[in-house]
């Protein structure tokens, strides 16, 4: 396993989640406030400082709402923010001859998700701006030698923020801590590449049904699509292990 990881994002969702399951061992969280990703001397200095061979980048705009309303702000932190994680990679490989593998947090918006089921080589499409910022995320994060780009999808059981939920949207999200123990064993297992982890085709009502008693449903006939990485968790699905 790795020695010393680093995760960014700690506070977020996701982060806080990687935190609480005490998968990850020898595993530093700084704030944004310590280590912000738009600074990319004190992401190198943090790096070799820490002796850091793993990065969780878990750091980003997530809400979709939020990436259309200041697109620019979206593309500094997605976008901007990666290309520094990666350039500080690059340049501690050259400089030092140390190979830090980036985990990097995309998303099943990167498809244009009318048909579902996607695969990891199917044509990338983006049906919003926070998906245009995941795809050109993961053009940066390829450049690195070792890193593991993540297609997913997920959710918080005790922070389901509505009352209502549609039975005709489908997706293929995951609970939390069920992604994160599928997070840790890509890791453990060495794999590299690109993956989509997501459950069964579900609907919304569906899924959070189980965990929010008093849900109301709905049926909309005016959005009727399906967004979906993968029908089913594929893990390792070839031999990019290493
Ligand atoms: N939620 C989903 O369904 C989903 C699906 C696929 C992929 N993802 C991706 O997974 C990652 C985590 O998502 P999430 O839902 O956990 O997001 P989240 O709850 O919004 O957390 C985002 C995290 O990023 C940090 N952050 C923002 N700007 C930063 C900066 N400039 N420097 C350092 N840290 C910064 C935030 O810190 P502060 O709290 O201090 O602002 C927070 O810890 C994101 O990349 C997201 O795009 C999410």
């Amino acid at each position: 396993m790795h020695n010393n990881i680093l995760l960014l994002g700690g506070s977020g969702r996701l982060g806080s989640n990687i935190i609480k399951s005490k998968l990850f061992i020898n595993i530093k969280y700084p704030s944004k406030k310590t280590l912000n990703i738009l600074n990319k001397k004190k992401i190198k200095e943090f790096l070799i400082k820490n002796n850091i061979d793993l990065i969780l980048h878990c750091a980003g705009i997530a809400r979709v709402k939020e990436c259309e309303k200041n697109k620019k702000n979206a593309f500094r932190i997605n976008v901007d923010g990666t290309k520094n994680i990666v350039n500080s990679i690059i340049e501690i490989q050259k400089k030092n001859n140390k190979t830090i593998k980036l985990v990097f947090i995309s998303s099943d918006a990167v498809y244009p998700s009318v048909k579902g089921n996607y695969k990891e080589n199917d044509k990338l499409k983006s049906y919003n701006y926070y998906g245009l910022t995941k795809i050109k995320g993961e053009k940066l994060v390829k450049k690195v030698k070792k890193y593991i780009i993540i297609r997913t999808r997920f959710f918080d059981k005790k922070k389901i923020p509505f009352n209502y939920s549609a039975t005709n949207i489908y997706n293929s999200g995951l609970e939390l801590s069920v992604f994160v123990k599928y997070m840790h064993k890509l890791i453990r297992r060495k794999f590299c590449g690109i993956i989509n982890i997501g459950g069964p085709k579900i609907s919304d009502y569906k899924k959070y049904k189980k965990y929010k008693k008093n849900l109301f449903l709905f049926f909309t006939t005016r959005f009727r699509f399906f967004r979906s990485s993968s029908s089913f968790l594929r893990l390792f699905p070839s031999s990019r292990f290493s």
